[in-house]
């Protein structure tokens, strides 16, 4: 195995990413500043391994830090997942250069926010990308692995080697645009989604049912270009001409989505966003996505 694994952040997304390291053999150094998380961090990882029916015993290849200097001082690779914030995810960056061997490589799991801004005040551009991974880490395979212009091509290969056989499908991103593929796909059709919802085309299950039972069901064996070349690109060409310039195009974000945000309407957190939850629904919604995406995995896709 090669060298230490370090993660910073053992929330959501940190204590997935170390789990999937640590199952695949590799000895993982995390670090929280909230005791709680970083206390419950073995306890959620094993629970995750049993529900997966998986070698609890993996969680032991974890060991946790209060001090982000000792979680890197060993480190071969360092994934930053804490907060979606700049000046934050800037301050950790500096700790981490401060503090981690000279040839360690590391890496960001933020969501949106350029590579290159967060690293911009480093020495070591050539072994600075992004990796972002989805949620759960365990069970999404991707993990787009966005090279910065000062990233090495060393940096890239060695991350997508450490990725593959960890289990992941890791895909390199060539250019650090913001939200880089999948996001900017996925929030292109939640912009068009509360588009549909604002002016009155149809409700909120609506939109969802719509979705769910018909080209969400093809799209995890039938990417969107593949579905081009299936249709024909002169179906796809003609569709365009007609649809575009019909669809929501403005640049900032919604203001029927600001005014839920400003009602405090702010989904399952609170009991309503685009529709209203129990605590019930959102119990039998969680288990529904968990249950697909074990399914999934277990047909191999
Ligand atoms: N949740 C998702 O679905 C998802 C998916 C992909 C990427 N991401 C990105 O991953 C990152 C982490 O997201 P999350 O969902 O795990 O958030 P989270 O809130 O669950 O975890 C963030 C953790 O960072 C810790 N933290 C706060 N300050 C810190 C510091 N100075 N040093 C180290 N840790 C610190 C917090 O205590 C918290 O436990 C974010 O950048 C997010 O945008 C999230």
């Amino acid at each position: 195995m090669s060298g230490v694994i370090a993660v910073i952040g053992g929330g959501l997304m940190g204590h997935g990413i170390a789990q999937v390291f640590a199952h695949a053999g590799h000895r993982v150094h995390i670090c929280d500043p909230s005791p709680d998380v970083l206390g419950s961090v073995h306890e959620r990882i094993r629970l995750n391994l049993a529900d997966l029916g998986l070698d609890v015993g993996a969680a032991d290849r974890v060991i946790c830090h209060a001090s982000l200097a000792a979680t890197v001082a060993d480190a071969a690779y360092v994934f930053e997942a804490g907060p979606e914030n700049l000046t934050l995810k800037q301050q950790i960056f500096a700790d981490i250069e401060a503090h981690a061997p000279r040839t360690a490589i590391l890496a960001s799991n933020t969501s949106v926010i350029p590579i290159t801004q967060i690293m911009s005040r480093l020495g070591v551009g050539e072994r600075a990308l992004g990796t972002h991974w989805w949620n759960p880490p365990y069970l999404v395979p991707l993990v787009e692995v966005i090279r910065t212009p000062h990233t090495s091509d060393a940096s890239v290969s060695a991350m997508t080697a450490l990725l593959t056989g960890a289990g992941k499908t890791p895909v390199t991103v060539n250019k650090d645009v913001p939200g880089f593929v999948g996001n900017r796909l996925q929030h292109a059709l939640w912009r068009e989604a509360i588009a549909l919802v604002e002016n009155g085309v149809c409700d909120a299950r609506t939109v969802d049912t719509v979705v769910k039972a018909s080209f969400g069901r093809r799209l995890a064996v039938l990417g969107p270009l593949e579905n081009a070349d299936l249709v024909g690109t002169d179906l796809t060409l003609a569709i365009h001409e007609t649809v575009l310039s019909d669809l929501d195009r403005r640049p900032g974000p919604s203001p029927f989505l600001r005014a839920l945000v400003s009602a405090g309407k702010l989904g399952m957190k609170s009991g309503e966003g685009f529709q209203r939850w129990t605590p019930e629904q959102q119990a039998a919604l969680r288990r529904q996505v968990l249950a697909h995406l074990k399914s999934l995995q277990d047909q191999g896709l």
